[in-house]
């Protein structure tokens, strides 16, 4: 049945935190603008925070936005109807009597029996629990077998290969592999969703995408901001787990393996676990880690991480990481892939950099240094793809010079791009896995970054400082 005409339940777990209220609402406004999600739907919220339906539509209509709906008045009319779609229920993570109330709740106002998305918007560590409260109150036993219930996790996945296999072990004893959406926000970009259709669907590419034309390929994703209001949590992680073992090695599959017999999530999950058991993991050698100390930018003083009040003062935790990635496989041998994530640098940008070799023997040697041709796919800020070629300057001389083949989403379409979490959560709905991460996956890309992340944590290795705002350690 197509999943539009079958009520469903959203329940957020973890309601009153800072994704339910800036991703999950908003993305399920847009969802609801455009039609796209169930006609019957409840939207149930649940967390600790005290708070009733009034105080917590109070709390996310300031995050609602009127984009897919212009029209003032048109968007007010729907900001009302979609509110009164969203209740809360206050209760604790491992009780049971705070999940019967849950259900009672989805009883009265919501559609008991029917279909159930849990989106799990807490911290990991309660992800188990919460997980069994949901169990034991809404699936042991269940009557309806037609209905699906379908439970969304975020990362972080575990710390380590071990932490992780630990999860997953945990929560398959809950819920099945098929019903469990790994998320990683990345996925839903609209680039890194087009990267498979720049790859397969055109020619021009997939000939020259081998180790015989492509000299180096760099993926990189930079912030300027530091981890103000999040150092707590992120010194326990660090920037390889937070940002290179998840976001940067899926873009790292997505550009480097082999094409899918189909567009099925299961072929493509299995191509990208080809790739990623195909990287050599990581040795001392391939990384060089940094953390930001203080510096005056524009006149503004910028703390350094361990002037943070949240980061203990030995803290040896990397804000930044240039890894170089080896593939063993016949298409990449001898191509680096070199990854770059840092936080508190001169610029905020995802970045994949497709550099081509030389040509060897050109007959323009003469005319100077020839630069190599260079494909760029730009993730954020401003979507765009560009091609670096080399192009006659007009004239009545030879004088060669880069130019660029561009493709900028903001003035080639007029459509506007959608959040990730828009993307992901409609598939969540339709039950399409493909922008998922498998249990394999998962565990392939762990496999890639524990062994060094081990090492720089037993042999207490210092990150080179560098100063906020600069472009990393040198
Ligand atoms: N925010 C983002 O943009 C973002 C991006 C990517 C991934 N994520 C992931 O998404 C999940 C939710 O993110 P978030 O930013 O919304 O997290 P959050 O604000 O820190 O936590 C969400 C809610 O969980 C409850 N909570 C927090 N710490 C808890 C603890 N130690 N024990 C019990 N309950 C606790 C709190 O609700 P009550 O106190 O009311 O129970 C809090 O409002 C996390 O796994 C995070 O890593 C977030």
């Amino acid at each position: 049945m197509p999943y539009r005409s079958t009520p469903c339940n959203i329940v957020i777990i973890g309601a009153s935190g800072d994704l339910t209220r800036r991703k999950l609402i908003p993305a399920l406004f847009s969802l609801y603008c455009n039609e796209l999600l169930p006609d019957q739907i409840s939207i149930i919220g649940f967390a600790r925070t005290d708070l009733d339906d009034q105080k917590f539509r109070d709390t996310i209509i300031r995050f609602l936005t009127c984009r897919y709906e212009p029209e003032q008045n048109k968007c007010h009319e729907k900001m009302n109807d979609f509110l009164d779609k969203c209740v809360y229920v206050s209760g604790n993570y491992n009780s049971i009597d705070s999940f019967t109330e849950l259900k009672k709740r989805i009883n009265d106002i919501g559609f008991p029996d029917e279909n159930t998305l849990f989106y799990m918007a807490i911290p990991p560590s309660i992800f188990v629990e919460s997980a069994n409260s949901i169990y034991h109150t809404f699936t042991k036993g269940s009557q309806s077998q037609a209905r699906w219930s379908r439970i969304v996790i975020e990362k972080p996945f575990g710390r380590d290969s071990e932490s992780s296999k630990k999860l997953i072990d945990s929560l398959s004893e809950i819920f099945d592999e098929e019903q469990t959406y790994r998320i990683d926000h990345y996925l839903g970009k609209e680039v890194i969703q087009n990267l498979m259709i720049l790859r397969f669907a055109n020619l021009i590419f997939e000939p020259l995408w081998n180790n015989q034309f492509i000299d180096s390929i760099s993926i990189s994703w930079t912030e300027k901001i530091g981890c103000e209001g999040r150092a707590g949590y992120f010194d326990n992680f660090g920037i390889v787990r937070d940002v290179m073992q998840n976001h940067l090695l899926q873009i790292v599959a997505l550009v480097g393996m082999e094409r899918p017999d189909n567009f099925s999530a299961e072929s493509i999950c299995d191509k990208k676990v080809e790739l990623l058991r195909a990287v050599n993991p990581l040795e001392l050698d391939d990384i060089t880690v940094g953390q930001y100390t203080k510096s005056s930018l524009n006149g503004k003083s910028e703390l350094g991480y361990l002037e943070d009040p949240d980061v203990p003062n030995d803290s040896i935790t990397e804000t930044y990481a240039r890894a170089t990635l080896s593939i063993n496989n016949d298409r990449w041998q001898g191509v680096p892939f070199y990854l770059t994530a840092g936080k508190a640098l001169s610029s905020s940008m995802t970045e994949i950099r497709i550099e081509f070799k030389t040509i060897s023997n050109s007959i323009f040697n003469s005319y100077g240094d020839i630069k190599s041709n260079s494909l760029v796919i730009r993730v954020q800020p401003n979507e765009a793809i560009e091609l670096n070629i080399i192009n006659k300057l007009p004239g009545l001389d030879h004088q060669l010079e880069e130019a660029k083949l561009n493709l900028h989403y903001a003035s080639a379409f007029q459509q506007i791009v959608p959040d990730a979490y828009e993307r992901l959560i409609l598939d969540v709905l339709r039950g399409d896995r493909s922008l998922f991460i498998r249990a394999d996956e998962l565990d392939a890309s762990w496999n890639i970054v524990t062994p060094i992340l081990n090492r720089l944590e037993q042999e207490k290795i210092k990150p080179k400082p560098y100063a906020f705002g600069s472009s990393g350690p040198i």
